[in-house]
């Protein structure tokens, strides 16, 4: 249990590492089109333009009313004007997004901090938080490709549940999800995310795309230790995250329509009351 553990959250830190290294790979676009612009800056025609008007200091009215250079000046200083203007808009703009990247890196090293930190053991939590933490460790890859996020969640009472626990089974959910809607033609990739009550004591958390979908000789395939379809895949997420539910009291389960249908995996865990201590 404890090398399954650690295999998990060795498997969410590749994951942060992997979407750290996207994220950073167009903060460097970003600094890069910053220097450029700084460069090619208009800033030096002002200079030039001081320069022409200290020369002529002594008869500055008549330089400006009368030589040609002079009365051009005018009409010159209103186009550099503008053209900073644009620059200094290009520049916040591209700023904003560097910054924005800055802090989509702290909030997903933070959320994968505070993972790794909990005990692994069972915890009042909110349902709702761990859903939106294991998105948070995917973010970047899912706005990259193009992804409509869907919140569909029940506002729930917490419960006592393995945080750790549930949130390896989500990363791991949401990115097959985001890798299935990647790699299909679909114009509109939507991942879903439901929560809600089932019954008195169990709860369900699902994640629906409309990506690649599953032919049917794979459904029980999929749950296989070392089944992938990818050139790079493990194929462990699904095998170990249908252990961790069933550990958990619960279960993790697959529907799909078949190839070009998208999918939806349901995770359905008990709703155990909060324990206090
Ligand atoms: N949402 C999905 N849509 C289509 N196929 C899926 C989806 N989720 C899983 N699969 C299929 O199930 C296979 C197994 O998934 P699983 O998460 O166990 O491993 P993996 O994603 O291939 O590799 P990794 O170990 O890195 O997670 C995938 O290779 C893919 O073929
Ligand atoms: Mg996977």
């Amino acid at each position: 249990v404890e090398t399954a553990h650690r295999a998990g959250m060795a498997d969410v830190a590749s994951e942060v590492l992997h979407n750290v290294g996207n994220i950073l790979n167009s903060i460097n676009i970003g600094t890069t089109q910053m220097s450029e612009m700084v460069a090619a800056s208009k800033v030096d025609a002002l200079a030039r333009v001081i320069e022409m008007l200290d020369e002529r200091r002594e008869d500055l009215g008549t330089f400006l009313s009368e030589d040609a250079k002079g009365k051009h000046i005018p009409v010159f200083l209103s186009e550099v004007s503008a053209l900073l203007q644009n620059e200094r808009d290009r520049l916040a703009e591209t700023l904003d997004g560097l910054a924005k990247n800055v802090q989509h890196i702290k909030n997903t090293i933070t959320t994968q901090q505070s993972y790794a930190r909990v005990s692994g053991m069972e915890e009042p939590a909110s349902i709702q938080e761990v859903i939106e933490d294991a998105i948070q460790i995917d973010r970047a890859s899912l706005e990259h490709h193009g992804v409509r996020l869907v919140y569909e969640l029940e506002p729930l009472p917490p419960v006592q549940v393995n945080k750790q626990k549930v949130v390896q089974i989500l990363v791991n959910l949401i990115k097959n999800g985001g890798y299935a809607l990647a790699h299909s033609d679909e114009a509109d990739k939507v991942l879903r995310l439901r929560l809600y009550r089932h019954g008195e004591d169990s709860l369900r958390i699902e994640v629906i795309d409309n990506g690649t979908g599953i032919a049917p000789e794979n459904l029980t395939r999929i749950f296989r230790h070392g089944f992938t379809t990818k050139p790079n895949g493990h194929g462990f997420g699904l095998h170990s995250g249908a252990l961790a539910a069933k550990e958990m009291g619960g279960s993790l389960r697959v529907e799909s329509g078949g190839p070009g249908q998208g999918a939806q995996f349901t995770l359905e865990l008990p709703c155990k009351p909060v324990v206090r201590s």
